[in-house]
């Protein structure tokens, strides 16, 4: 029997997944990985005839939803990722069928500058600042490093997009403790790997200035021209900001390109605890945040913010297309949607066809307002505090780290037990394998940490309490065993 796709017939389909999703969020998680054998067997020959919408579905919800990750158990404080809330998921799904290009005059596509206009004044960058959205933050770090390199290299006299680099020895400044998708940028920005600056980094894991200070001025001395110099508001292991107002200003003093990758932490700045660490965000040329991380967005959704999106437009532009030109408006007197491009994002990045994003975090601070986001910020700084004391607290446990935001780490301290990094892997893996809890690792100046991040809108006080505890009974029983 020869089946067409289905296309319509959203109105059950969407009710019968959400109630599946529903109710795999309710249950105590499974881990895919341990069951493969329910899903290895998915495994069949490429069909001739398709099965139908129905039996397709109904094999989705039984053989493969229930077998993925479960960053959206409340459990769930491993690396920078959590299960989205509803909102965005809905947003996100109506837009891929109702508007699935962020091209045209659509509600949609205004919604794309509306919400990244929010998102920069939620973050308090400089008013003025202009974004464009892409995938996540490796290429809204690339997004603004590529006009960074645009701007260093056209003041040198020469046009990288148009040219192409021309081998002379150039830096990106960073610190040790640097995302790697800076480096994997200056790579394919074809800066080289070898052209970032490891800054070292203080007892709180931030960059030291008089350190990029001295780096700064061998390099110039020696010919080699700067590029960039990018801080972390919020490091991906411990949640670190940069002092940012001493790095901007040596970035300003030198004429060099200031990128702030908040990523993970730019919204931090909500809770008035530590607004005042983000000192000198205003200063920056450029600077990211990912919607996906801890506004609960669905992965996919990152921004990057420049002063002006004219580098952008240089560094990034497709050059005009017949396909797509031609068939707009030539006067530029745009009457119906398709007449006009809308604001040109696709100038403006690495992506021409591309969902509109910007709806999704429309719907996120449409539902929370700043209010509701703070809230959320301060719930999760406080759970990394409170998971912080108790290590403080416990003989057996030893912060490695005091929080900025809402990463903590520590270790447990196992008497008798020389390699207490080894102990502390196992002890990881172990807790995972035994509880809901998923929790992942860092290095704090040499040593292995346990390091849960509560981005999760899921996680409740008790769970970080019966994490905490799972993680410390977890450690006496390897002790014992
Ligand atoms: C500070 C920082 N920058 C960049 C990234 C890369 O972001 P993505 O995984 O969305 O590509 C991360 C990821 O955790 C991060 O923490």
């Amino acid at each position: 029997m020869n089946k067409s796709a289905s296309t319509d017939g959203f109105a059950a389909a969407l009710s019968q997944a959400g109630q599946r999703i529903d109710s795999i969020i309710g249950e105590e998680p499974i881990d895919a990985y341990s069951q493969h054998a329910e899903w290895s067997d998915l495994a069949e020959p490429l069909p001739t005839t398709g099965v139908g919408i129905e039996a397709t579905l109904k094999e989705l919800h039984e053989r493969v939803a229930p077998y993925g990750t479960n960053q959206s158990d409340p459990g769930f404080l491993g690396w920078i990722t959590s299960g989205p809330t509803v909102a965005p998921v809905i947003a996100a799904t109506t837009a891929s069928v109702l508007s699935p290009q962020k091209y045209g005059l659509t509600a949609f596509n205004f919604l794309e500058e509306l919400s990244l206009e929010w998102l920069a004044e939620l973050c308090s960058l400089d008013s003025g600042m202009k974004g464009v959205y892409s995938t996540g933050g490796s290429v809204a770090n690339l997004v603004a490093l590529g006009a960074a390199r645009q701007f260093a290299f056209t003041n040198a006299g020469l046009d990288p997009s148009a040219v192409g680099v021309d081998g002379r020895p150039v830096a990106v400044y960073t610190s040790t403790e640097a995302h790697h998708t800076i480096a994997r940028s200056a790579a394919v920005l074809g800066l080289g790997r070898r052209s970032i600056r490891s800054v070292a980094i203080d007892e709180r894991q931030r960059m030291i200035p008089a350190a990029l200070e001295d780096m700064i001025a061998k390099d110039i001395a020696s010919g080699v021209l700067p590029i960039a110099i990018a801080a972390a508001a919020g490091t991906t292991n411990t949640g670190a900001i940069d002092p940012l107002r001493e790095i901007g200003t040596i970035a300003s003093k030198h004429g060099i390109w200031f990128h702030v990758d908040g990523a993970y932490g730019l919204v931090g700045s909500l809770d008035e605890r530590v607004t005042d660490r983000y000192d000198g965000l205003k200063l920056a040329d450029s600077a990211i945040v990912d919607p996906h991380k801890w506004l609960g967005a669905p992965v996919g959704v990152a921004a990057t913010f420049v002063r002006d999106r004219a580098l952008l437009f240089d560094t990034f532009t497709q050059e005009p297309a017949d396909y797509l030109e031609g068939s707009l408006a030539a006067d530029g007197t745009a009457q119906s949607t398709f007449e006009a491009m809308g604001t040109p994002y696709s100038e403006f990045g690495v992506e021409l066809s591309s969902p509109p994003r910007g709806v999704q975090v429309w719907a996120i601070l449409k539902e929370l307002g700043i209010e509701g986001v703070r809230h959320r910020v301060k719930t999760d700084n406080d759970f990394a505090r409170r998971a912080t004391r108790f290590a403080a607290e416990h003989p057996k446990l030893e912060p490695l780290t005091e929080p900025e935001l809402s990463i903590a780490t520590f270790r447990y301290l196992a008497p008798g037990i020389d390699d207490l990094d080894a102990f502390n892997h196992e002890l990881m893996l172990r807790a995972r394998r035994t509880s809901r809890y998923t929790v992942s690792s860092t290095v704090v100046n040499g040593v292995f940490g346990i390091r849960p991040c509560f981005i999760n809108v899921r996680t409740k006080t008790e769970h970080v309490d019966e994490f905490m505890n799972h993680l410390v009974a977890t450690g006496d029983e390897m002790l014992e065993a």
